[in-house]
């Protein structure tokens, strides 16, 4: 009897640090985690070498949740992006962190979405009469000029938004049809599972993740209406984010809160402390070269000024020395010596490798050429620039990895 007591409290405290008052969630303990056919795809298609050998001799497992793992948007790769179904094949793929995109709907509630202005390709609104509401109702390609659409979460109401169905994320330019607009998924993800996806508010999606018992990161989307909006500031969006957390009785410790702006990021730490202790600053100034130069330099600043978690893209982490090796790149460098975590984003959002990578393997194009150097990267990335958690389309990619380093 007492084991089983000690093996309960045990498992709880595996997924989130009880605390009186506050939910713990249920549910992570015994979960198969199932990690499918994709990572041993892409073991299989790796050079030869340690690193292959390594990843090869952890195929049979075991397979467990691991918070190295942070699903983005769900399952991206195959399941419409923040819904029910991406979290729940998140979850089983072995994610310890699942993400909702937050934004605000034109009563001022939250809802999961990528952007607050994306709805005309990630959902079936244009096919709907709430069509009609959106900022730019749709108009056909006619003469050479691309069809054109707009629709925002902050056009419809959120009743209004939970009539929608999710789909892949895409639309063809070239539409000159509803029908034909929306068809635009790209070659490497799939309509497979894109039979009306169960969209989320934030609420749904907290209470979906609490009964996981696993650990929840939302991110402030920034928003892509003059704020305020109808009355609604900055600070009070950035604060209904935290207190429907609040509402639910989650632990600080389980929420990484994120934001591109960095105001954002100083309004938690000023405002709500124990959640700002972990918020999660997703820098994109890495994107040009002079950006990039000024975020590496900004770095102790930030520290000072309490952030804790800098989340660059991860092309940004590494680069290749003059040996053509991939090692840690000066922003990496910068980021540790100031004693702040990593987590990066997004694995498998970039399809083919072999076609020379895109946006992500912007650093290591010359070095890379096929599929299974996702893992050579990822590598680089956990083992050197030893980053705390990386987000993936794909959570079961990473959790292959991180399952056979023991992450
Ligand atoms: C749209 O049409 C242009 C011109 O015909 C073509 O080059 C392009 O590939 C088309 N795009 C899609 C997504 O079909
Ligand atoms: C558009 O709506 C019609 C009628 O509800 C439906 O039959 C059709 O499948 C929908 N098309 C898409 C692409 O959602
Ligand atoms: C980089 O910093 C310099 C000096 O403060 C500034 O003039 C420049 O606009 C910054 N560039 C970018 C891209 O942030």
């Amino acid at each position: 009897m007492r084991s089983v007591v000690a093996l309960a409290l045990l498992a709880t405290s595996a997924a989130a640090a009880p605390s009186k008052g506050y939910n713990t969630g249920h549910g992570a303990s015994k979960l198969n985690v199932q990690v499918g056919d994709r990572p041993y795809y892409l073991v299989n298609n790796m050079d030869d070498g340690p690193l292959k050998e390594k990843l090869q001799s952890c195929s049979e497992g075991p397979f467990k949740t691991s918070n190295f793992v942070v699903s983005h948007r769900g399952a991206a790769l195959q399941f419409p992006e923040h819904t029910v179904e991406g979290l729940t094949a998140a979850r089983r793929q072995g994610a310890g962190i699942l993400e909702c995109d937050v934004a605000f709907t034109k009563d001022k509630k939250l809802v999961c979405r990528h952007a607050q202005c994306d709805l005309h390709t990630t959902t079936n609104i244009l096919n709907t009469t709430l069509g009609a509401k959106c900022t730019t109702p749709f108009k056909p390609a006619a003469d050479g000029q691309p069809a054109e659409a707009k629709c925002c979460t902050s056009d419809i109401t959120q009743a209004e938004f939970k009539t929608l169905c999710a789909k892949m994320d895409g639309s063809n330019p070239n539409g000159t049809t509803v029908e034909e607009y929306m068809d635009g998924t790209p070659y490497f993800r799939t309509d497979l599972y894109a039979t009306c996806g169960t969209v989320m508010t934030l609420e749904e999606y907290i209470k979906i993740v609490d009964g996981y018992g696993l650990q929840f990161t939302p991110e402030l989307k920034t928003p892509e209406v003059p704020m305020p909006f109808d009355g609604y500031t900055q600070e009070q969006y950035a604060q209904d984010l935290i207190n429907t957390f609040k509402k639910h009785k989650i632990h600080p410790s389980r929420v990484w809160a994120q934001s591109f702006l960095p105001a954002d990021i100083f309004y938690w730490i000023k405002n709500e402390p124990a959640f700002g202790r972990q918020a999660v600053y997703l820098d994109e100034r890495v994107d040009t070269p002079e950006g990039y130069v000024n975020a590496t330099a900004s770095i102790p600043e930030l520290a000072r000024r309490g952030v804790k978690v800098m989340a660059p893209p991860f092309f940004a982490l590494t680069k290749v020395n003059a040996r053509g090796k991939i090692v840690p790149s000066e922003y990496a460098l910068a980021t540790k010596k100031a004693g702040m975590d990593i987590i990066t984003w997004s694995f498998e959002r970039s399809g083919w490798l072999n076609q020379g990578g895109d946006y992500y393997y912007q650093y290591v194009r010359d070095v890379i050429n096929n599929d299974g150097d996702m893992y050579t990267v990822l590598d680089v990335l956990a083992q050197q620039v030893k980053i705390k958690g990386l987000f993936s389309d794909w959570p079961a990619t990473v959790t292959y990895y991180a399952n056979c380093f023991g992450l």
